[in-house]
């Protein structure tokens, strides 16, 4: 168990880089098996969800492993094409490894993945993508088993924008016979990273950005270079941790544009907000005003896993501010958490409505999914007094030395292990 120690009450000033991109890393490491070849990735952050990725790497005979933040992957001899359920339970993500599985071995035998505990997170648009274009998946107890199987490309119409169903069909699309094409894919910018990754081993990709991404051919390179751009949730979270507790911070190698709904949130709620082409300067005399309506939803609109650190933010905001999740069904559980600390939060169906309460103070409190741990550590440098957070180790999925980081912007945490 991890110990989060939070003295609230100080600013956060000076300027910070921000780490990698898990969300961009995950599927860019499942994609390194799709042809025969030795990867190098920079700037991925040092995370357990990598560390699992690896080992499904390893796993299936690749040799693959972490140095700081660079990857060297060699999937030259790949010796299986089947994940156990203990490497796939650690992660949502391991689900990609069906799509890059079966563009490299026509065939696959995984069980379903594990990762945070959000909602149904059903894969049903991945399968009947990749039915369509083929594969013969056939599901039995918890453990899906595409037979060899010869993929050629179709037109597929996604009903959601899924992000996961657009990162398997693409990499399944890779080694398919013709040109795939994906109607109402998903725009986020990890869909992007990934084209970018999948181009620099030899696939033509377009459209990645736009509702339709084709894929048309593969000319496999034999060594690929690349660096993970910069994560835009951990910036999301280290703004709405200034905007909370007060400060002037500068967010450094960070593409504003990519989590603007967020900048905009906090702007409105009183923040005082500069952006260059690579960097944000957030100051916030940590008073801040409500912001009326937030919605989540698919890119370029408000992104659900900002959706827990806005609402800590916002938790001594002058005001009433309601949030609705439109993405998945059960992503309010910081709320009971976050009351501990004297929060006024009540949840109605998928809507939170928070209205702001003068002061916070210090509580034990436990984590329950990442981007909720993420929001109470948000609260608790906001709050008077010590909070103690406990987890099971969400945090450190997807947050690289976070408390060191906020260390040097001059908050009191400790993370004890
Ligand atoms: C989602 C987020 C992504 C975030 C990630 C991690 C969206 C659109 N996606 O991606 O930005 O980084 O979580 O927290 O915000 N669905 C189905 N059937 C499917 C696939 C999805 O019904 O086959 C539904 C899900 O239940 C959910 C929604 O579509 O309600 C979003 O799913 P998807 O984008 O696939 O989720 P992730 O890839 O996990």
């Amino acid at each position: 168990m991890e110990c989060w120690h939070i003295r609230g009450g100080r600013r956060l000033n000076g300027a910070c880089f921000v780490q990698g991109s898990k969300n961009a890393s995950l599927p860019i490491l499942a994609a390194s098996l799709v042809c025969p070849a030795e990867t190098e990735l920079e700037n991925v952050p040092r995370l357990r969800d990598v560390d699992a990725a690896l080992r499904i790497l390893r796993h299936l005979g690749c040799k693959a492993e972490q140095r700081g933040t660079r990857v060297y992957i060699d999937s030259r001899v790949l010796d299986g094409s089947e994940i156990p359920h203990e490497l796939m339970e650690e992660m949502r993500s391991s689900v990609i490894f069906m799509g890059a599985l079966i563009a490299r071995c026509g065939q696959a035998r995984l069980s379903l993945p594990g990762g945070c505990q959000l909602g149904k997170r059903p894969i049903d648009q991945h399968l009947a993508a990749l039915r369509q274009m083929g594969a013969r998946i056939e599901e039995d107890r918890g453990e899906i088993c595409c037979r060899p199987s010869a993929l050629r490309g179709e037109e597929i119409r996604l009903p959601f924008p899924s992000v996961g169903a657009t990162e398997n069909i693409m990499l399944a699309a890779c080694t398919a016979g013709g040109r795939t094409v994906i109607r109402g894919a998903a725009k986020e910018p990890e869909i992007a990273a990934l084209q970018d990754y999948l181009r620099a081993m030899g696939a033509e990709v377009a459209g990645a950005g736009t509702d339709t991404v084709v894929v048309d051919g593969f000319h496999p390179q034999s060594r690929v270079g690349f660096r993970i751009r910069p994560d835009r949730i951990v910036a999301a979270t280290l703004a709405c941790a200034a905007a909370a507790a007060g400060g002037d911070v500068e967010l450094r190698g960070i593409d504003p544009g990519q989590f603007s709904t967020v900048l905009d949130f906090l702007n409105r709620a009183g923040c005082d907000i500069i952006t260059s082409d690579r960097s944000v300067r957030l100051r916030s005399d940590g008073r801040l005003k409500a912001v009326g309506e937030v919605v989540t939803a698919p890119y370029p609109g408000f992104p659900t896993d900002a959706q827990p650190v806005l609402m800590a933010a916002l938790l001594r905001a002058r005001g009433r501010t309601a949030i609705t999740e439109t993405i998945f069904e059960n992503r309010f559980r910081q709320v009971p958490e976050l009351c501990r600390l004297g929060a006024d939060v009540t949840v109605s169906g998928r809507t939170a409505e928070i209205w702001g309460v003068e002061r916070l103070k210090g509580a034990a409190l436990t984590a329950t999914d990442l981007r909720g741990g993420a929001a109470m550590i948000v609260a608790g440098l906001s709050a008077e007094g010590e909070t103690l957070l406990f987890d099971e180790g969400h945090i450190t999925r997807g947050y690289e030395r976070f408390d060191a980081r906020l260390r040097a912007l001059g908050a009191d945490v400790v993370l004890e292990y």
